[in-house]
């Protein structure tokens, strides 16, 4: 680790991995061991690795897999599926919920976004809608303090970046390892993650022994976060720790206040249909999507 001028062996960085999450979890008040967290599992590294971790550091942590229904030439989700169904079979007593999007709401991500004008040309707004719908329902539903997600560094500096470069001081405002619960219901959102290096997070589930699936979303390519993570890539080649420097620094500075006049609070109002926070009068985004794409196939299978 350049940025930290540390080399480690093995064993030593097995450990080393849950003792940076474990400081992360405990410097940001993520969670305590009397809480059930969900994490919501992806079949990427960085999820994996991280529930793995928090099993480890002895947390009560269940998982969460959203079944997209995406293909890309590469039968994505179905092999995304596979790879945590392995991580969960070598881990006897584990708990996982799987929500299967085509079954629950009729149609897969990629069938959603060709039936909505959200959705065309690019299904990531529809399926990152769906995503955080159905983490926040099971989240409430089973009484979960904190949903935790495997976003890394790279993933937050990538963020950052994109929300500095177009000043968007409200994002910038919220931008954070935790969200707080916004909403009656709703849990906390953690990034246990969020100080680790993208290679670090592969590193160890290498070691870990975590088998993961090494593809990207297939409709990922081509996205600004991309373009950003390539740009922070050659800040970091020339001076290591470069990202880290410009999330830390950051973090900082949100907690002196500089973002503070942007925090105001917006109204939240609650949706009628899925009890979900909103910030618009009447359905909520999420419903509203939805309610198009039932619409609009149901009326082609009825043709
Ligand atoms: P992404 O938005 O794909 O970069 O993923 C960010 C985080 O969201 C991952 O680290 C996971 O924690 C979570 N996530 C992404 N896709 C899924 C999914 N299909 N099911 C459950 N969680 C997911
Ligand atoms: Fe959702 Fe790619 S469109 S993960
Ligand atoms: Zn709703």
């Amino acid at each position: 680790m350049r940025q930290h001028k540390l080399a480690l062996c093995k064993s030593h960085f097995l450990d080393w991995i849950p003792e940076q999450a474990e400081r992360a979890i405990q410097k940001y008040r993520m969670f305590t061991r009397d809480e059930r967290v969900l994490v919501a599992v992806s079949g990427g590294k960085d999820s994996l690795a991280l529930w793995d971790v928090l099993l480890k550091l002895g947390y009560q942590a269940d998982g969460l897999y959203i079944g997209l229904g995406i293909d890309g030439g590469i039968g994505y989700s179905d092999a995304s599926h596979e790879k945590i169904r392995q991580f969960v079979a070598a881990r006897p007593g584990i708990s996982l919920e799987v929500v299967d999007v085509e079954q629950v709401y009729g149609a897969s991500i990629p069938v959603a976004a060709e039936n909505t004008q959200r959705g065309k040309g690019r299904p990531c707004s529809v399926c990152g809608l769906t995503k955080r719908h159905v983490m926040n329902r099971v989240a409430r539903d089973g009484g979960y303090a904190a949903l935790a997600t495997g976003h890394n560094l790279d993933d937050e500096a990538a963020v950052l970046f994109g929300n500095t470069f177009n000043w968007q001081v409200g994002y910038l405002a919220r931008q954070g390892p935790v969200l707080p619960a916004s909403h009656e219901g709703l849990a906390r959102k953690v990034k246990p993650f969020c100080r680790l290096y993208e290679r670090e997070t592969a590193a160890y589930a290498l070691l870990a022994g975590i088998d993961y699936i090494y593809d990207e979303c297939p409709y990922a390519v081509g996205a600004t976060s991309i373009y950003h993570k390539e740009v922070l890539a050659r800040l970091e080649e020339e001076r290591p720790g470069a990202k880290l420097q410009f999330y830390l620094g950051f973090l900082r500075a949100r907690e002196a206040g500089v973002f503070q006049t942007a925090q105001e609070e917006v109204a939240l109002l609650t949706c009628p249909t899925c009890g979900q926070p909103t910030t618009v009068e009447g359905q909520c985004a999420f419903c509203r999507m939805w309610d198009q794409v039932q619409a609009r196939i149901g009326m082609v299978a009825t043709l």
